[in-house]
């Protein structure tokens, strides 16, 4: 990093799984940093150098920053004299599929209000995902009228997707993929690719418009959701042919660099904060363009077949029996994280839960029992291991990947009797056990 970039004060609005790693990064990399959330009590905590939320390697790399020259605080008018402003703001789900714009129109209207008094001319670079046509129609207008400036004359406003992914959200945020920078070719951009540059480099910078960029997000995202519902619903044809495996037709596959490796792990369908939210927004986005989004609605519709095989094999196993004790094993919406929102180990468990059998749930997860005690509260039971989940259960139902769950073997469920096992991860497959084994994209012998 050159002297004067070394110079550059840099704020980052909304302290979540995105802005708080990019603070924690800049930071540890001796920018001036100053991260703002709304939440007061999210502040005091990360300003003691605690996450609030677990992410591998971001509490020991917020807490070089702060010993360098890093402020959290909710107080937007800090953000006076900063150069880049980062806004990291959650954009999520309303229930027609749309996103919520609130928070990032909030964050704007407080910026567009502290740099009206402001003398220096900086850069707004938007991260959260909004639908395109949002920079242009609503951020622009919004901040031209708080500030009473405009937008490539008085300050830059640049849309700036994020690609980091949950678990490796460090790594990611240091060494991304690409950086894709859309807006209006003027000096602020000119300066924006120069600072990516040394921050990235031989990291490609894509710069586009606003709306392409906005697009490119979308993209990216529905691309990866259409790839597991595809292996998805491969692999419940392969369920279908006896000794069929998936993950060796996704090896193979994965090898042509055309269609390459990742995101072709057959599953329970996929979760999280942003795949499902996503897709949704860009069907509805594409609804009011007047496209039918034929493919769309297929990837989602495979992905909610996907839990309602694990539910009718469940209710199968269960027949007419009540109380049956049902242990769900990994609740997070991916291994590595505490994160459950949108999580499909969630949705199972509020369809286990509506069951007439009036089935006893209970979890574990190695780090998102707190968040999924959050939610449940007494519905269900938590254990605080596997064995005690295990324990007395009928059926175990292996959610996520986490590595803990390698361990399991034959002796793990010695005492209970007559135990099924659903595999959602093929995490034991190679494994022989006196119990009934049932895995995802296997074909039963
Ligand atoms: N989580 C991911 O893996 C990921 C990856 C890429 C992109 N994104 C996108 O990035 C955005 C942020 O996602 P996230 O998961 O980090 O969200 P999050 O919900 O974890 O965090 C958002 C933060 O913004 C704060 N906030 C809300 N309103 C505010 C305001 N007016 N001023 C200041 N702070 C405010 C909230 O208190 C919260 O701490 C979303 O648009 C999301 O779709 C997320």
């Amino acid at each position: 990093m050159s002297k004067r970039d070394n110079l550059a004060k840099i704020a980052i609005i909304g302290l979540g799984f995105v802005g708080l790693s990019l603070t924690a990064v800049l930071a540890s990399k001796g920018y001036k940093t100053i991260g703002i959330d709304v939440d007061k009590l999210k502040c005091n905590k990360i300003s003691q150098g605690n996450s609030t939320f677990f992410e591998p390697k971001l509490e020991k790399m917020l807490r070089d920053g702060l010993k360098k020259d890093l402020v959290i605080s909710n107080n937007f008018s800090l953000i006076n004299d900063c150069d880049y402003i980062f806004v990291t703001v959650g954009t999520p789900q309303r229930s027609n599929g749309a996103i919520d714009l609130s928070m990032i129109k909030k964050a704007v209207t407080s910026i567009g209000e502290i740099i009206r008094h402001s003398k220096n001319n900086p850069i707004i670079l938007i991260k959260s995902t909004v639908i395109p046509g949002t920079m242009q129609d609503i951020i622009l207008p919004i901040l031209e009228e708080r500030s009473n400036k405009k937008a490539g004359k008085d300050f830059g406003l640049i849309s700036n997707p994020e690609f980091l992914q949950e678990s490796s959200a460090i790594k990611d945020t240091i060494y991304p993929h690409v950086i894709v920078l859309g807006g209006y070719k003027t000096k602020f951009m000119k300066k924006m690719q120069s600072f990516f540059h040394k921050l990235h480099p031989n990291i490609p910078i894509i710069i586009t418009n606003h709306q392409t960029s906005e697009m490119i997000k979308y993209a990216n995202n529905s691309f990866l959701a259409t790839k597991i519902s595809f292996i998805n619903q491969l692999s419940s044809i392969c369920q279908n042919i006896p000794g069929a495996n998936i993950d060796d037709i996704a090896t193979t596959i994965g090898l042509d660099p055309r269609i390459g490796k990742q995101f072709l792990n057959a599953g329970p369908g996929y979760g999280g904060s942003c795949l499902p939210k996503d897709i949704k927004a860009l069907i509805n986005f594409s609804d009011k363009a007047g496209i039918k989004p034929t493919l769309l609605h297929a990837v989602e519709k495979t992905n909610e077949n996907q839990l309602e095989q694990i539910i009718k094999l469940i209710k199968k196993i269960i027949g007419k029996d009540s109380g049956v004790q049902i242990s769900v094993l990994g609740t997070a919406f991916k291994p590595d994280t505490d994160d459950i929102r949108d999580s499909i180990s969630v949705e199972l468990i509020k369809k286990l839960l509506v069951l007439k059998n009036k089935s006893k749930i209970i979890v574990y997860d190695p780090k998102a029992m707190n968040n999924t005690k959050k939610l449940f509260e007494d519905k269900i039971r938590y254990a605080k291991s596997i064995s005690e989940s295990i324990k007395n259960s009928k059926i175990i139902i292996l959610m996520v990947n986490w590595k803990e769950f390698q361990g399991l073997n034959n002796n793990s469920f010695k005492k209970s009797s007559r135990v099924k096992i659903i595999d959602c991860r093929r995490i034991l497959a190679d494994k022989k056990f006196d119990a009934d084994y049932y895995a995802i994209g296997i074909g039963r012998e």
